[in-house]
């Protein structure tokens, strides 16, 4: 499942994230990539110790915990802090899958996080930038992601994906994994699908009394597939 969330940040959350980024030290992005995906990957990323990238991650952290959305669609666990990258003059990132496991080390002692989701925050405007388009595939076949800046596309970590050459302009963005408590992508749709027809119902019938017992299952569905 692909999942489109829209407005995690606000235009001024873009507007001062891209005016920070406008100065940044663009790095080889080969340096966070595994030794495939190295191959394949052409573009600037910041770099994970540089402390705009920790200024930014922490922004896109915090407006994450606010999202109902984001919650509901990814169980987060436990999130990578959030790297920034730039594509422009040509540059792509060949098909490739994620590596599994990532360790977080912002907080001294290492951290892995299983990467259950991956996730891109786009930074620039669609009309900034030509080409640039996440493409993953699944089963259903490719899927081709270009969001307005501040929206941002879960996908799972298990899934080939690239990214389309920048032909003009630059795409920014913010990309990071997540690993959630509930590590099957088809029980975490499952538990997305009933959250949300439960919000939908409690906006139609707040007092419908089978609200009790739908909340009840939902609950314990995740008591149940959690790996708390
Ligand atoms: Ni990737």
């Amino acid at each position: 499942m692909l999942l489109h969330i829209e407005n995690v940040l606000d235009a001024g959350q873009v507007a001062h994230a891209r005016q920070r980024l406008d100065g940044a030290d663009w790095a080889d992005g080969r340096v966070t990539a595994g030794y495939q995906s190295a191959r394949a990957k052409n573009n600037g990323q910041l770099a994970e110790s540089d402390p705009l990238a920790r200024e930014l991650g922490a922004l896109v952290l915090d407006a994450l915990g606010r999202h109902p959305m984001f919650f509901a669609g990814a169980l987060p666990r436990r999130i990578y802090p959030p790297l920034f990258n730039r594509y422009a003059g040509g540059q792509s990132f060949g098909f490739h899958v994620d590596n599994a496991i990532r360790y977080d080390r912002s907080l001294g002692e290492a951290q892995p996080v299983r990467t259950d989701l991956s996730a891109t925050l786009f930074l620039s405007a669609p009309e900034e930038y030509d080409g640039g388009e996440l493409v993953v595939e699944d089963t259903y076949g490719e899927h081709r992601v270009k969001l307005p800046a501040g929206d941002l596309v879960l996908y799972p970590g298990t899934s080939l994906h690239r990214v389309e050459p920048v032909v003009r302009g630059a795409r920014v963005a913010s990309f990071f994994w997540i690993q959630s408590f509930v590590r099957s992508p088809t029980q975490r749709r499952t538990l997305f699908e009933l959250d949300l027809a439960i919000q939908q119902i409690t906006g139609r019938v707040p007092d419908a009394p089978e609200l009790v017992t739908l909340t009840g299952v939902y609950h314990n569905l995740l008591r149940e597939w959690s790996d708390a």
